[in-house]
């Protein structure tokens, strides 16, 4: 007991001496002492930074309260490539946003781009959140006044839905229905809501039409059309405003480079099209596999409607303005004209200025020829018609933020 008393008062007057009332630190321990709270305070600054950098890190809402001549959307999945460019034009626009997104799918780097755009307080909110997650979809709809819903949140790969299926119906129908739950719980009444031609199935006739029977033929279709049945039958007793719009195969990007399409590298394999040529004018993929050309179409290769990011996300602020309570609207957003995958590689090879190599295979199964809107709805409903129809001029754009973006969002360079 003793020793120790001593050892103590030992040590201790080893470390300081009094000098008239004050403890005098020794030097060399005085800087031990400092370097050690400076270090400390190091590490608590790189913590708070990394907290906040991290997609977790949710600070309080933002937007509780509604505000007379204020629209606040809830963009789900706005961390992805149409998601971010609409909550980019909502942001134009004026409108409020809060970006829900899992980030599963999406960039972190795309909301960075958008909160430097809009860093004004009462613009932009991002919320790091699953909407598979019942309990954090009511806490975001419990703590924040929404005004509408543009739920564009979803696993989007034809091919990747045949070899998952439960996947699909899971992210798809079942979590639509957590947000129609979340709505109706919290009196949201406007849902735009993001489905696909791929409802339609094979088409015995073309253009589509509104229509047109819809008989899909693989999971991600299927879980669409569940997703839109449920919500019109939701619709039958409520005075939800609701717009259904079926697009066809988006392409492009945002016009002043400010976002792009950046898929995740282990998706490349059920990539679209655009991405494909891309990737081959790259040299990532070694060239494009054109499967069929003995289809009854003009060169023998399949025809599908490309529709520009741009021209898509103007039809969803249209929509957005034209909805109306108790009604539905549904609507093909096409461009109206079918182009062969022949003629989009032509273009691909201009815009890139690449020689693309492409390999001419036997047809695939469940490819189906003629793929095409007829889009005379949404032009005589929403006065909405698309004006990026200039497919080299499309893939040009998209082509210029693929080349200053060779990581996606992770880094910015620019290669001539
Ligand atoms: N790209 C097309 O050609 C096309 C065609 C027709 C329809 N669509 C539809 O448009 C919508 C957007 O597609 P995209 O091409 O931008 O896809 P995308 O993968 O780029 O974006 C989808 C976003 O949703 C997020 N997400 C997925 N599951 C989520 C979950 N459970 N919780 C929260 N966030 C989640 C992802 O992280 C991603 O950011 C989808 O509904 C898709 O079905 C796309």
């Amino acid at each position: 007991m003793l020793s120790l008393t001593r050892t103590r008062n030992q040590a201790r007057s080893n470390r300081t001496l009094s000098l008239g009332g004050m403890d005098y630190v020794e030097p060399r321990k005085k800087s031990n002492l400092v370097v050690k709270i400076l270090m400390a305070a190091a590490l608590t600054a790189l913590c708070i930074i990394l907290l906040k950098q991290s997609p977790n890190f949710n600070t309080p809402s933002q937007f509780p309260h509604h505000e007379t001549g204020v629209t606040h959307v809830l963009v789900t999945g706005g961390a992805g490539y149409i998601g971010s460019h609409a909550a980019l034009r909502l942001l134009h626009d004026f409108y409020r946003v809060t970006i829900v997104d899992n980030l599963s799918r999406g960039n972190l780097g795309a909301i960075k781009v958008l909160q430097q755009l809009f860093p004004q307080p009462g613009r932009l909110q991002f919320i790091h959140a699953d909407l598979g997650d019942p309990k954090a979809v009511h806490k975001i709809f419990a703590e924040n006044a929404f005004d509408a819903v543009m739920h564009f949140a979803a696993v989007a790969y034809v091919g990747e839905s045949t070899l998952d299926p439960l996947k699909y119906y899971h992210n798809i129908t079942s979590n639509t229905l957590v947000v129609l739950e979340a709505m109706a719980t919290h009196g949201v009444k406007t849902l735009i809501y993001s489905s696909t031609c791929a409802t339609y199935g094979e088409p015995e006739k073309t253009p589509i039409t509104e229509q047109t029977p819809q008989l899909p033929i693989n999971p991600y279709g299927k879980a669409k059309k569940m997703a839109e049945d449920i919500i019109l039958d939701f619709h039958k007793n409520s005075d939800m405003a609701v717009m259904i719009l079926r697009y066809f195969n988006v392409i492009g990007s945002d016009p002043e480079g400010r976002l792009g399409e950046a898929p995740r590298p282990e998706l490349r394999e059920h990539g679209r099209i655009s991405s494909a040529c891309f990737d081959a004018a790259r040299g990532i993929i070694p060239g494009l596999k054109v499967r069929g050309t003995d289809y009854k179409t003009s060169d023998g290769t399949c025809i599908r409607d490309y529709i520009d990011v741009t021209d898509l996300v103007g039809a969803h602020v249209k929509a957005l303005e034209k909805v109306k309570t108790g009604h539905v609207g549904i609507y093909n957003v096409g461009t109206g004209r079918g182009r062969t995958v022949k003629e989009f590689v032509e273009a691909c090879k201009k815009a890139t200025g690449v020689p693309i190599k492409v390999d001419f295979l036997p047809r695939r199964p469940g490819d189906y020829a003629e793929v095409f809107s007829d889009s005379t709805k949404i032009r005589n409903e929403l006065n909405w018609s698309a004006k990026y129809t200039n497919l080299q001029e499309s893939l040009q754009i998209a082509w210029r933020w693929q080349k200053a973006h060779l990581n996606g969002y992770e880094t910015r360079q620019v290669k001539s």
